[in-house]
């Protein structure tokens, strides 16, 4: 059985936010196409900068491309059964300013994604890929992006074949009240 996080005060939505934790086992369950569903009308919940929503996501399923994924990404290989690549695509916003703010955007579309799934009872697990150019280009040709859609991220998804405590990490000397101060 599940304990409440001690911080949570039985609020689920922050029962979810504990318990999301990043899992790097999973089980060989596939991931039912309806809750990848679920996982994209999460993401394109998140705000985004003028509302412009950058975004545009690959979900990707095929045993072959999540192999070249784990083959080729060093810190990529975890055996996940699904893995959404989380892409930003200038062209779709139309405001210059707004367009600075693409990786904010797609980051909170990502972590949608995260707590989405494990409200689903999925485990994820954010794998780094802009800007580190060489894990861009993995991305890119793996799953054929155009030069102008950039891969900020992929998530691996699929059910937890480990245990991970739920958790905060709160920490009071990261919080200054009203300014500044050196703790
Ligand atoms: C921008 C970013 C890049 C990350 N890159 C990787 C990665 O390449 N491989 C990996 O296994 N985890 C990666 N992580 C997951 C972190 O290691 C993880 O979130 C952190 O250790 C805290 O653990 P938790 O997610 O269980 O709370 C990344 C997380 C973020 C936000």
């Amino acid at each position: 059985m599940r304990r409440p996080h001690p911080n949570s005060m039985n609020n689920p939505t922050l029962e979810t936010i504990f318990r999301r934790r990043s899992i790097r086992r999973y089980t060989d369950q596939p991931v039912e196409p309806e809750k990848l569903d679920l996982l994209m009308q999460a993401a394109m919940a998140a705000p985004s900068a003028m509302n412009c929503k950058p975004w545009e996501f690959v979900v990707v399923t095929d045993p072959e491309k999540l192999a070249q994924f784990r083959k080729r990404l060093v810190f990529g290989n975890r055996n996940a059964p699904a893995a959404i690549v989380i892409c930003g695509n200038p062209r779709l916003s139309p405001n210059p300013a707004a367009r600075l703010f693409w990786q904010q955007d797609c980051s909170l579309a990502a972590q949608n994604i995260l707590i989405a799934a494990t409200s689903l009872g999925l485990g994820t697990v954010w794998i780094g890929v802009h800007p580190v150019a060489e894990f861009v280009h993995v991305v890119r040709d793996v799953v054929s992006l155009p030069r102008h859609v950039i891969p900020l991220a992929l998530i691996y998804v699929g059910y937890p074949a480990e245990t991970k405590s739920s958790r905060t990490q709160y920490d009071a000397t990261r919080v200054h009240r009203d300014k500044y101060s050196k703790k």
